[in-house]
């Protein structure tokens, strides 16, 4: 047993888990088969255990279960880092406060930054106030040892952005954390010293969604963990694949990965995904959102609209993001 009462990995039996692929299995399985200090930045979104409907995994589990099952992967996660390693943790409201107290207290990690991602277009509710967050946290294990470059994140100010002011810092500020409503409405939310992250949800209608995974989150979103928390040619752990946007970013940014994922059929679909991909690659969505949101004035876009050309009987359009919105919310 370790100091804190998990107990240590086994030694591997197995070889140690090739780089650079997806590997199908338990995550606590096959995290027992990578050596001690092997990675640079894990990123993980486990099931936040709120019933999520997942192909093979049971997103309901004892509240006690999940939260001791989640002290045993993020302590193996913590084994495979490197003494300076980085390890990012997205997780919902339901668990955020525990695994916090898990990572830090018991795990011995620190937290840098409480992160909220806010989001657009989530699921609407009736009853309360409908989601639009999540919690990322960052946290290092040596708080006076760890990677952050902060030129590769940088994001423009509320000075360029909202006044135009010409003293603005080309390089911009660090980006921050705030109760924002969508930019197009409150430009001013996104204050100058503000944190809050902006960037839509993978949702339906969106180029970027591959379809088969509901859970998908952003490029541009690991874009930031990515390049803020390692260097090029470092590795890179998802122990939770999904649709595999960690390791595809990864990969887009020169860095190795391993991914690790329960299904064989998530498995297999990021495979294909990063066989369509590589190094040096765009990240998919808009590098920065603040600046790709159309500016508007008393509900009006400011920008010259192109002339309308008006047909009669016009076919049936594709429905735009607010017709699916409104059905998804009927059918709820
Ligand atoms: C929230 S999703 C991850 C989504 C991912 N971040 C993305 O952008 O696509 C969680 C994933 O963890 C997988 N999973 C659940 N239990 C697991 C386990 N014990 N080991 C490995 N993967 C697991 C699920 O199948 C699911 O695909």
């Amino acid at each position: 047993m370790s100091d804190n009462g998990v107990s240590k990995a086994k030694p591997a039996e197995t070889p140690p888990l090739a780089l650079d692929r997806v590997h199908q299995g338990d995550c606590l399985d096959l995290l027992a088969r990578m050596p001690d200090g092997s990675v640079q930045l894990a990123f993980a979104d486990p099931p936040f255990n709120i019933g999520y409907d997942y192909d093979t995994y049971d997103d309901r589990l004892a509240a006690d279960v999940y939260v001791n099952w989640s002290k045993r992967w993020m302590a193996e996660v913590s084994r495979v880092l490197t003494a300076n390693g980085t390890f990012w943790l997205a997780i919902g409201d339901e668990y955020a406060a525990e695994l916090k107290v898990v990572a830090t207290r018991e795990l011995g990690f620190t937290c840098r930054s409480w992160v909220v991602w806010y989001y657009t277009f989530g699921v609407n509710c009736r009853q309360k106030f409908s989601r639009s967050h999540a919690h990322i946290f960052h946290f290092v294990k040596d708080p006076a040892h760890f990677t952050f470059n902060t030129d590769a994140i940088r994001v423009p100010s509320a000075r360029e952005l909202v006044y135009g002011d010409k003293r603005a810092c080309p390089t911009g500020r660090l980006p921050d954390d705030t109760w924002i409503l969508r930019p197009q409405d409150l430009p001013e939310g996104f204050g100058a010293d503000a944190d809050t992250w902006y960037f839509p949800r993978v949702c339906g209608t969106f180029k970027e969604r591959s379809g088969w995974h509901g859970c998908q989150m952003p490029e541009q979103l690991l874009g930031r963990i990515i390049r803020s928390s390692s260097h090029e040619g470092e590795t890179v752990l998802d122990p939770f694949g999904g649709s595999g946007t960690t390791l595809a970013v990864a990969k887009k940014l020169g860095r190795r990965f391993v991914g690790l994922e329960l299904s064989a059929a998530y498995a297999e679909r990021i495979d294909a995904r990063l066989a369509a991909i590589e190094p040096g690659d765009p990240l998919d969505g808009a590098a920065e959102p603040l600046k790709s949101v159309p500016a508007t004035k008393d509900g009006r876009r400011l920008e010259k609209s192109r002339p309308r050309i008006v047909k009669k009987r016009k076919p049936a359009a594709e429905p735009s993001q607010a017709m699916l919105f409104e059905k998804r919310r009927k059918q709820r």
